[in-house]
């Protein structure tokens, strides 16, 4: 048989839909799970948007500029200057999700061999993209204990070689919640323009901020505009995810001139979802507003919730729907398995992403998971009476 790419094969599983036959096995049988393993919002998406898909006049379903539709594109520079950042149409290419955003960023700026550093734990399909392309992750970590703050940037400074090409940053972060602080922004900043390195912001979630913290885009640093580059996302934003549109940003010429060829070579971004993209750009206010209040709510009834279970620890997230949790065992994944394979209370069951594979250093987060609040009240509710029982019989039978 012809042999698989040695590429391939380094390709890893995601940590996220790993557990999935485990979790369809028990379906089969019946068992009732409460998915927080998954950053699928239950959020519905706008009428506007559906609305836009249903009533339109189109006889030819056809490409569109590589780029994305130029109305999309001038009305998402609105979306941006609204929010203070200098973008311009012609900084912006719109791709097939964050994702294809992410893989074009790294061809664009990277050659086989060289290196990106990122603060871990980090979005899990950082190392499939980085994979794929041929680079090297340097992790450096941040840490429960201080809320998975930006490490000390004298940290970064270390892991600084001939190699390096780009920090790559998630904000607000998946897995972690964590929201940078302007001062964390700049000293990253700062540290891009001495060692002359490009800084890639994830800013999928930008819209997911609590508690009235502002969130700080890399876009907002005149002096980076040759080093900085935004990935963005309509998936959360709107609760659009399978519309799988998403945008790359930089007002540096060379780096969207380097990434149009990657968009020339995939034709066009999907045409309805970019009819639904563009008309979510006139989402009022009023639906961002219950949306905050709704994920506000959920954070704190599981953060509460999570503090009360003996032996989990948990850092309080500020942005994003998503917060690492601690928990009293040695192996999540061995735990997630067992929620899913042996475990049921009436029947019912949780999922949990394993933490580990959110790290790119080896055994780290082994006793973390990822938990996802995109569950309604009772759900959640439910979903922590039925953690805090697993975890003392998981223990018990050790
Ligand atoms: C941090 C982060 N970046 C990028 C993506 C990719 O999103 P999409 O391709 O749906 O836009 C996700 C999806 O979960 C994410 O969490």
């Amino acid at each position: 048989m012809p042999k698989i790419s040695s590429k391939g094969q380094q390709m890893p599983e995601s940590p996220i839909r790993k557990l999935v036959p485990y979790a369809e096995a028990a379906a089969a049988k019946g068992k009732i799970i409460y998915q927080l393993n998954i950053g699928q919002p239950d959020i519905k998406t706008p009428e506007i948007v559906l609305n836009a898909v249903k009533n339109h006049d189109i006889e030819v379903l056809s490409y569109s500029h590589s780029a994305g539709f130029e109305s999309y594109r001038e009305k998402l520079a609105s979306y941006y200057n609204n929010t203070s950042l200098p973008v311009e149409k012609q900084d912006i290419i719109i791709t097939t999700g964050g994702s294809e955003a992410l893989l074009f960023t790294m061809g664009s700026i990277t050659d086989q061999g060289d290196e990106v550093i990122i603060p871990e734990p980090f979005y899990a399909n950082y190392n499939g993209f980085a994979t794929a392309s041929g680079v090297t992750i340097k992790p450096i970590q941040s840490k429960i204990e201080d809320g998975f703050a930006l490490p000390p940037i004298s940290e970064f400074e270390k892991l600084i070689t001939e190699k390096t090409k780009a920090i790559l940053i998630c904000n607000p972060g998946n897995p972690t919640g964590y929201l940078y602080t302007k001062e964390e922004i700049q000293q990253l900043a700062d540290l891009a323009l001495k060692h002359d390195l490009f800084i890639v912001s994830d800013e999928v979630y930008r819209e997911f901020a609590y508690d009235g913290v502002k969130h700080h885009s890399i876009m907002s640093i005149p002096e980076l505009a040759n080093h900085a580059i935004m990935v963005d996302s309509v998936s959360k934003r709107y609760s659009m995810c399978g519309a799988r549109i998403g945008c790359l940003v930089s007002k540096n010429t060379e780096v969207i001139a380097t990434a149009m060829k990657f968009a020339q070579a995939r034709l066009s971004p999907p045409t309805f979802a970019q009819i639904a993209s563009e008309a979510a750009l006139d989402t009022p206010q009023s639906y961002f507003d219950e949306v905050i209040e709704q994920y506000t709510f959920r954070r704190d009834l599981l953060v509460k919730g999570l503090e009360k279970i003996e032996g989990v620890k948990v850092a309080n997230p500020k942005g994003a729907f998503y917060c690492i949790a601690e928990l009293p065992i040695a192996n999540a994944d061995d735990f997630a398995k067992w929620l899913l394979e042996d475990f049921e209370d009436h029947n019912e069951t949780i999922m949990v992403a394993p933490a580990a594979g959110f790290y790119s250093t080896p055994n780290t987060g082994l006793n973390q998971v990822r938990i996802a609040y995109v569950l309604k009240k009772e759900n959640l509710e439910r979903a922590l009476v039925i953690l805090e029982k697993a975890l003392k019989q998981y223990n018990n039978k050790a």
